[in-house]
């Protein structure tokens, strides 16, 4: 980013001028820093905060502009878009084409709100709040769009001596709602706790950060193969698991219920496989 320059000009439409910024190096803070001042304009940046965002729910990036209330007739509070330098709105007036964004504002309020609906991967990036005085300031608010994310603590592959507990835990984050349910398959079949297998057990818990944790008690040979943990909200996750044979020192040295990390876990797998095919 260092040594960026960056050339702004925005037509106000309240004044019908064109105001112009060169601003280099490109990072946050104000171009002006004016909150020293307590008469002139300045931003309440602690009201003005960098937005995390959900994919596909809407998002209000702030700005929060303290002693313009004086000066309205001639201020104005634009939200200008980074990446493309696209001015969105000025005022209470939204100048885009793009529907998804919306200028909010209540009269007398010291806040000036960017609505955007159905926020995108596309739209992560810097957003500028700025102030049409001279010189104008601004003030850069990040926005960063996330979607639900599900992982298998431990995954992609898992080796588990035979006769110690799989414990299985699947993280849901970021989903809209904590998910309605979480079910676990089993090389594509729904696990069912009540099967002949038994020792199967599952324990949900639902919040901001979801967790579902499978437990089956006695590994065997044949509880191997792909564990796909299904939020109901939420993409997919699985994990391979491998129930090792305990009989061989290799995969016996760490003892039951392990989780080794993947080079290690790979290694006792392929001393394994030289064991019992060479
Ligand atoms: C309006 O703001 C200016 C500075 O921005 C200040 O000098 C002036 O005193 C203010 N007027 C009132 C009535 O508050
Ligand atoms: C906003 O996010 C950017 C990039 O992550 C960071 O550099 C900046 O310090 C953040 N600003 C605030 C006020 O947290
Ligand atoms: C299963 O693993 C999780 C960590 O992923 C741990 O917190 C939990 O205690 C384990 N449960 C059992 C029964 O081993
Ligand atoms: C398991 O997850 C991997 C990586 O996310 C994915 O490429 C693969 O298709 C998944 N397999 C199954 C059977 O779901």
């Amino acid at each position: 980013m260092a040594g960026r320059i960056f050339n702004l000009c925005l037509f106000c439409a309240a004044t019908s001028s064109v105001m112009c910024a060169v601003q280099s190096g490109g990072g946050s803070g104000n171009t002006v820093s004016d909150s020293s001042s307590s008469r002139g304009p300045h931003f309440d940046t602690a009201a003005s905060k960098n937005v995390t965002a959900l994919l596909g729910k809407t998002a209000y990036l702030n700005c929060r502009v303290k002693n313009l209330a004086n000066r309205t007739m001639s201020l104005q509070v634009s939200w200008v878009r980074h990446r493309d330098v696209h001015l969105l709105t000025v005022g209470r007036y939204t100048y885009t084409s793009d529907q998804r964004f919306r200028a909010i504002h209540q009269p007398h309020s010291e806040d000036w709100t960017l609505q955007i609906k159905y926020p995108q991967h596309r739209d992560s990036g810097v957003y500028e709040c700025q102030v049409s005085s001279t010189p104008h300031l601004s003030h850069f608010i990040h926005l960063t769009v996330i979607e639900p994310d599900t992982e298998i603590v431990g995954g992609p592959e898992l080796f588990i001596d035979r006769g110690s507990t799989i414990n299985l835990t699947c993280v849901v984050r970021h989903s809209p709602e904590p998910p309605a349910y979480i079910f676990w398959n089993h090389n594509d079949a729904i696990i069912s706790y009540s099967s002949t297998r038994g020792g199967v057990s599952v324990a949900t818990e639902r919040g901001e950060t979801s967790r579902s944790v499978l437990l089956i008690q006695k590994a065997r040979p044949s509880d191997s193969g792909n564990y796909q943990c299904n939020p109901s909200n939420a993409r997919t996750a699985n994990v391979t698991v491998h129930v090792l044979n305990g009989e061989h020192p290799e995969a016996m040295q760490h003892g039951g219920n392990q989780r080794m990390g993947p080079s290690l876990g790979a290694l006792a797998f392929i001393s394994y496989v030289l064991l019992v095919y060479c």
